[in-house]
């Protein structure tokens, strides 16, 4: 099997017309008059053509666009990437990261060998560099990401490398650009490993693999730890949920639990974080069974599971001062003769009764014993993230993730993140209202409301099995993935949550 793009970063003294380089990428506002300091010193050793090239029309700055002008002798660069930024006033940290992603994919697009980004010098001081430094590397990485493990011909092939480089002459500045920089490159890579996990179909991806593969990640990362129960043990456990879920499958259900412990710099009064994902490895709805049309995407219904996946990897590489728990229930909903049906009563970890009427809301039953589990392990913060429901879609479309939960400051805390990560979330109810639909007359609870509100009954479902503890819950079937590739992605899963989850680990270590 080929390797995913292999990406290699780094940080480069040098002047930025000397710089020898197959694309040297720098950025173009839509609504500046005239070239900036550095487009115009390039546009002088061109002859002018980035200026002909503006006068002509072809390139407007806009957003999602580039262009193309050839170097001479007087640069070091074979091409200059003219990339559109938009308009300046409506620029953001997530214009940088998309506008170096943008340079990234065409770059592997030309098979270049490399690429020198000088994006940041369009922004001047208006960002932090180090936030800028840290897009660019998450940037570089989610642009030049391929899925292509499965094909074989090389026609529409790449090159198996891409080096990346973030230049400035003043070395200050590239310094505070750098140390952002280094960390952009753990998560996005990171990122891209979480991709490849979630797109890989469900005939390699089973729930026992995917816990060799979180295994394989712990054992490779100082400060990971990783436990695995099988279904002997979840039966011992009492995990009826997980265990209902993957009763259809020959394929038997895990419960991944990955532990991160900083190995240095303990430090009192941080909270121990626990990061629950939806691992479901096909989701063909089970007796309840789905349509035939776009079944095939539902090999994507792991994607929350393996967000946390690489979440926990970026955190084992940063190291920060916190505990951090990554809990992946994981199972196959499929119909068989031994699956789970309508009608049952199963009782979960909690001890609570579940009345499934419908076998296609698995996602919450898998969900309810991993919450449990964070609860017993004496987190105080719990975020799940979950390809939950397709009324998630339906509300905000395939923009935005539903965040729901029970604390205004974690949730505050989360859209801080994800303005700070570009991974976008709306937040929506939970409430007393939408918990009311979810009870049962026969048990504790049942795993349908009514026809109205599904993304919000389903969290509401899921605040059940969280006490008293702080909570908040991502709804990430929208954004699991892009129908088509688009100026900064190609197409298929996004390992949405990532950058998200990540960041957010991090900003707790900041305050105070
Ligand atoms: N994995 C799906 C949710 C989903 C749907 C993700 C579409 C992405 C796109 C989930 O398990 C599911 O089937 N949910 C049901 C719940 C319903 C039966 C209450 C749904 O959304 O239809
Ligand atoms: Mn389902
Ligand atoms: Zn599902």
């Amino acid at each position: 099997m080929k390797e995913i793009i292999d990406v290699e970063m780094k940080t480069r003294k040098v002047d930025f017309s000397k710089c020898k380089t197959d694309v040297l990428a720098v950025g173009v506002f839509s609504d500046v008059e005239g070239l900036d300091k550095l487009n115009r010193e390039l546009d002088s050793k061109l002859d002018g053509a980035i200026e002909r090239l503006i006068e002509l029309g072809d390139f407007k700055g806009k957003e999602k666009t580039g262009a193309t002008v050839y170097g001479n002798d007087n640069i070091g660069a074979k091409r200059v990437l003219l990339v559109g930024l938009g308009e300046k006033k409506k620029a953001t940290l997530d214009t940088v990261r998309k506008a170096t992603a943008n340079a990234a994919k065409k770059s592997v697009e030309v098979k270049a060998e490399n690429v020198s980004l000088a994006l940041h010098k369009a922004f001047g001081g208006r960002f932090d560099l180090s936030a800028v430094g840290r897009a660019c590397g998450e940037g570089a990485y989610f642009g030049s990401y391929r899925y292509d493990e499965f094909v074989a011909e090389s026609e529409n092939g790449r090159r198996d490398c891409l080096k990346v480089e973030l230049i400035d002459p003043d070395s200050a500045k590239l310094r505070k650009l750098g140390k952002g920089f280094a960390r952009g490159v753990i998560i996005g890579r990171a990122q891209s490993y979480a991709r490849t996990l979630a797109n890989r179909p469900a005939n390699v991806v089973n729930p026992a693999k995917l816990a060799a593969l979180a295994k394989e990640l712990a054992r490779g990362s100082k400060g990971l730890s990783c436990t695995v129960f099988d279904e002997k043990q979840l039966a011992a456990k009492g995990m009826g949920g997980v265990l209902a879920v993957g009763s259809g499958s020959q394929n038997k259900p895990r419960f991944i639990v990955l532990k991160y412990s900083p190995t240095s710099r303990i430090v009192k009064n941080v909270p121990t974080v626990a990061l629950v994902g939806k691992a479901i490895t096909f989701d063909s709805g089970g007796i309840s069974i789905k349509p035939a049309a776009h079944m095939d995407e539902m090999k994507l219904d792991k994607s929350g599971g393996i967000s946390v996946l690489g979440a926990m990897k970026a955190v084992a590489e940063l190291a920060p001062p916190i505990n951090v728990y990554g809990i992946i229930p994981s199972a196959e909903n499929l119909p068989s003769g031994t699956s789970y049906r309508p009608g049952d009563i199963i009782t979960t970890f909690s001890g609570k009764t579940v009345e499934v009427q419908n076998t296609d809301a698995e996602g919450r039953l898998i969900l309810c014993d991993a919450l449990s589990y964070a609860v017993k392990q004496g987190c105080d913060i719990i975020i799940d993230i979950a390809s939950l429901t397709g009324a998630c879609v339906v509300a905000l479309g395939k923009y935005k993730a539903g965040l729901m939960g029970n604390d205004d400051r974690l949730t505050r805390a989360l859209q801080r993140a994800s303005e700070d990560s570009g991974e976008e979330v709306w937040a929506m109810p939970s409430g007393d209202e939408y918990a009311e639909e979810m009870k049962s007359k026969i048990a504790d609870l049942k795993n349908i409301g009514s026809r109205w509100g599904g993304a919000c009954t389903a969290a509401a479902f899921l605040r059940q099995f969280v006490d008293d503890k702080k909570w908040a819950h991502l709804d990430i079937a929208g954004v699991w993935s892009f129908d088509k590739a688009t100026e900064f992605t190609t197409q298929g899963a996004s390992a949405f949550g990532v950058r998200l989850l990540t960041t957010y680990l991090i900003s707790l270590t900041k305050k105070k």
